[in-house]
């Protein structure tokens, strides 16, 4: 029996995972996973991109409404994802979230970008560990919403995780997701393994990984190696592949008519939305779309100059008549 079946045939034993769609600012919108859902199957859980809360006593403005708009997200399984270190804002932005429905708020201890760090949010607030417990201790008991957080390792090195895992412990979080790379990685390099492990034997609540996950043989190995994972979040593996959590429940993997309907919707939504960016849109998301085909630099090269609506529309058709599909769709950094 190979290690695979082995690893699926046990998990099935288990409750029931979750996958979930990784928070990608400027991908995984509400758009995208209205037609995402409708196209291959809604996941599990979806998280937005990173919101900024607002002030207090003040709304969330046009942008992260959209984002937030139940009418988008019929039926799915939304959790908001905030920015901030700000426990006021926090705290104030789950009250306001409270109040439109959703049942959970999460976190971002994530975020590498030198704009973010510099300001000490995202996976720059793992720099200053007194001040982030100190909010969390806050906001978790403040907060009408359960607090769930995104993490990185730390800043520069491993060894950090240690203290940071810590202090996650003694929170009293919903659910730890674990992107096991440090702020400095970036995406770069493989994700580590041995520290989501701990958190995940260890927490006194639930874990999830998250991180280069591109395929269902990736799952299995994590499985695999971690049996008793619950939740794993996909982020590239599945714009590359949108049929991957479909695969990892046992079903086919995407066929070109198939891609094609899916970005004709895309497409048309965005249109819908934001004219003719659109099409700037679209090519962040042929990025991992291209992976779909045997060719993915053919596929870039023939999207990458188009800047209007038909030249756009031109560029998908010769996509989709001259490029061959690859076997599986898989991301590849
Ligand atoms: C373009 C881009 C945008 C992202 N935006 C967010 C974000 O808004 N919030 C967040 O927590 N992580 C964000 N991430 C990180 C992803 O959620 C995820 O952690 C990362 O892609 C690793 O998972 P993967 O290997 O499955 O893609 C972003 C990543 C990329 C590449």
């Amino acid at each position: 029996m190979s290690h695979g079946l082995t690893a699926r045939i046990a998990h099935e034993e288990f409750a029931r995972m979750i996958y979930s769609l990784a928070p990608m600012e400027g991908l995984t919108g509400s758009t995208f996973r209205a037609v995402h859902a409708e196209c291959f199957g809604a996941l599990d859980r979806y998280y937005t991109p990173f919101l900024a809360p607002p002030h207090v006593d003040s709304g969330f403005g046009k942008k992260a409404l959209k984002e937030l708009d139940p009418g988008r997200g019929a039926g799915l399984d939304v959790v908001p994802q905030l920015l901030t270190k700000n426990a006021d804002e926090f705290v104030w932005a789950a009250q306001v979230l409270a109040e439109m429905g959703f049942s959970e708020v999460n976190l971002n201890l994530g975020c590498p970008s030198g704009t973010v760090v510099a300001k000490g949010r995202g996976s720059g607030f793992l720099r200053d560990l007194d001040g982030l417990e100190a909010f969390l201790q806050d906001v978790c008991e403040r907060s009408p919403l359960p607090v769930s957080v995104k993490t990185r390792l730390g800043i520069a090195d491993d060894a950090e995780y240690e203290r940071v895992l810590e202090l996650y412990r003694r929170c009293p979080l919903a659910e730890l997701i674990v992107h096991p790379r440090v702020q400095k990685d970036r995406y770069q390099g493989a994700p580590r393994w041995e520290p989501y492990g701990e958190t995940l034997a260890t927490a006194p609540f639930p874990a999830a990984y998250n991180g280069d996950v591109f395929s269902v043989d990736d799952r299995d190995a994590l499985l695999a190696a971690y049996p008793a994972t619950r939740h794993v979040m996909l982020g590239r593996g599945l714009l590359a592949n949108p049929a991957l959590a479909r695969m990892m429940a046992g079903g086919p993997s995407v066929a070109p008519a198939e891609l094609r309907a899916f970005h004709d919707k895309l497409f048309a939504a965005y249109v819908d939305e934001i004219g003719g960016n659109a099409v700037f849109r679209l090519k962040e998301w042929w990025f991992y779309a291209k992976f779909a085909f045997a060719n993915p630099q053919a596929v870039h090269r023939l999207v990458r100059k188009v800047r209007k609506l038909d030249e756009y529309e031109a560029a998908v058709a010769r996509v989709f008549a001259n490029e061959p599909f690859a076997e599986v769709a898989r991301f590849s950094a």
